[in-house]
């Protein structure tokens, strides 16, 4: 079976209602989400707290599709039985979280979801080289982690050295911050095939109101592949 490469939308919860996370991902995946983007934030590796493997697992019945769980933490080793136990499919984890990435990235595999690597925007891409064989997903970040709502970050040469070194490889290629339909058509050009969005999604939406977070995902995933009018 060859490897999808179509644009995939992947919200982030970040900007979703804290105090209803599970209808909260039901509600994007009925109107039109791919995977749901789960960012863990330990306060540490950057300067903001979100939820750890205890939430992970609470809204993880409330997820039919990809559970894309992001650890913006440090260290990542002693958790990731924990994602992985409560359910992440895709586990992430930065390449400037510590100096054993590559033990990292066989550990999640070990324990049985797929190994993702961000980079930060100052990283560059040689950064992963080494990992082609030990990695089912690049986090290319366009804003600094750590909140969301930020201005995006232009990556496109990054995102296009990243396609080549690939090559046939079946690793996803994600963008994570600032994407929203001005910024998909670039990303997506350069290679990218996995666009996480917060604020462009759930603005102007509610659980009681999804059908916004509908027209959001329509007109991101329309720009991203160039149909957008
Ligand atoms: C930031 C997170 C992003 C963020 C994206 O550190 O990793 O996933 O939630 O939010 P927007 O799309 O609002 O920039
Ligand atoms: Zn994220």
């Amino acid at each position: 079976m060859s490897f999808d490469r179509s644009i995939k939308i992947a919200p982030s919860i970040l900007a979703a209602d804290f105090a209803n996370f599970g209808a909260e991902c039901e509600a994007i995946e009925a109107q039109g989400a791919d995977w749901v983007h789960v960012d863990v934030m330990d306060g540490h590796f950057v300067p903001n707290i979100t939820f750890g493997p205890a939430t992970c697992a609470a809204i993880r019945p409330h997820i039919k599709g990809v559970m894309d769980v992001h650890l913006m933490i440090a260290p990542v080793d002693p958790y990731i039985d924990a994602f992985a136990q409560a359910g992440a499919d895709v586990i992430t984890a930065h390449v400037e979280a510590g100096p054993h990435i590559h033990r990292t990235l066989q550990a999640i595999r070990a324990a049985g979801a797929k190994a993702g690597v961000a980079l930060n925007p100052g990283t560059p891409a040689e950064a992963v080289s080494e990992l082609m064989e030990s990695i089912d997903l690049i986090c290319v970040m366009t804003v600094n982690p750590g909140f969301g709502g930020q201005k995006f970050i232009d990556m496109t040469s990054k995102i296009k050295a990243l396609r080549a070194m690939i090559g046939d490889r079946p690793i996803h290629i994600e963008i994570d911050g600032g994407v929203d339909p001005k910024t998909a058509p670039s990303v997506a050009q350069a290679g990218a095939d996995v666009l996480v969005a917060g604020s462009a999604v759930f603005r102007g939406g509610s659980v009681s109101d999804p059908a916004p977070y509908g027209d959001n995902i329509r007109a991101i995933r329309q720009a991203a592949n160039g149909t957008y009018v």
